[in-house]
């Protein structure tokens, strides 16, 4: 399997930020690892551009309709037009601000793969339901709701970002993400069989230079999905740098 470091840009980004491409390709000319962006949709095709294939670029969201009477979204063909090679769906935000629940995250991945993108499934609990010792259960229930029944190692990655460690400087300890990573490969299996040891499971959620080595080390743990440490090009590049010689 080869690892994953995916970087989220979120509501961050213009075009005088893709320097940032740039520079990371020529600081880490050939990871041993994937190595992926996923700017804002306007910056989709320029960026794609700019790598020119060395790295690969996503979308954030797509509808999951191909086209059709829907002002404002992005169909999951435009973004693969774009460049796009990945999508994320079900981010917490976009489950937060916008009310995304599992069976619209789950058509979105199939509209994903229609249009041949890679869909990166993200799930993880809030604070009080870790708390209430729930994490387990709403992971599970978020994996069977969103995760849809075509799902594939080829196709499908799977993202593990705690809500409250999103942006928050926190993270669970490391045996806690060993816990969940290791349970959702085991929910993975039980419905995938053994194409579910190739499933590319990230960690996403406060993962810095300092803390990326010990997270990689993890077993079950095959990548990281990086927000605001993604940004700058020599943040990323140390987290890619991590992930190779993990
Ligand atoms: P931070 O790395 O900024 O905590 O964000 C994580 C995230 O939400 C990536 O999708």
């Amino acid at each position: 399997m080869r690892k994953l470091a995916a970087g989220n840009w979120k509501m961050n980004g213009l075009t005088a930020q893709l320097p940032e491409v740039t520079a990371l390709i020529a600081a880490h000319p050939s990871p041993s690892c994937d190595v992926l962006l996923c700017p804002p949709s306007t910056l989709v095709a320029a960026m794609a551009s700019t790598a020119a294939g060395r790295i690969a670029v996503g979308g954030q969201d797509c509808h999951p309709k191909a086209s059709g009477a829907h002002t404002g979204d992005i169909s999951a063909a435009m973004l693969k037009d774009a460049g796009a090679s990945y999508v994320i769906l079900g981010h917490s935000e976009r489950r937060a601000d916008h009310g995304e629940g599992d069976a619209l995250v789950r058509a979105k991945a199939e509209a994903a793969w229609v249009a041949g993108l890679i869909a990166i499934i993200c799930v993880g609990e809030t604070e009080a339901e870790r708390d209430a010792g729930k994490t387990l259960a709403v992971i599970g229930t978020q994996l069977a709701g969103s995760v849809p029944d075509g799902a594939s190692s080829a196709n499908t990655v799977i993202a593990y970002e705690p809500v409250w460690a999103i942006g928050t400087g926190r993270t669970p300890t490391l045996p806690e993400i060993a816990e969940v990573h290791a349970d959702i490969r085991a929910r993975l299996t039980a419905r995938f069989g053994a194409d579910a040891a190739g499933f590319r499971l990230l960690y996403g959620g406060s993962v810095r230079q300092s803390n990326a080595a010990e997270i990689f080390a993890l077993p079950n743990v095959d990548g990281a999905l990086v927000g605001g440490a993604s940004l700058k090009a020599s943040d990323f590049g140390a987290i890619v740098a991590a992930l190779s010689a993990a």
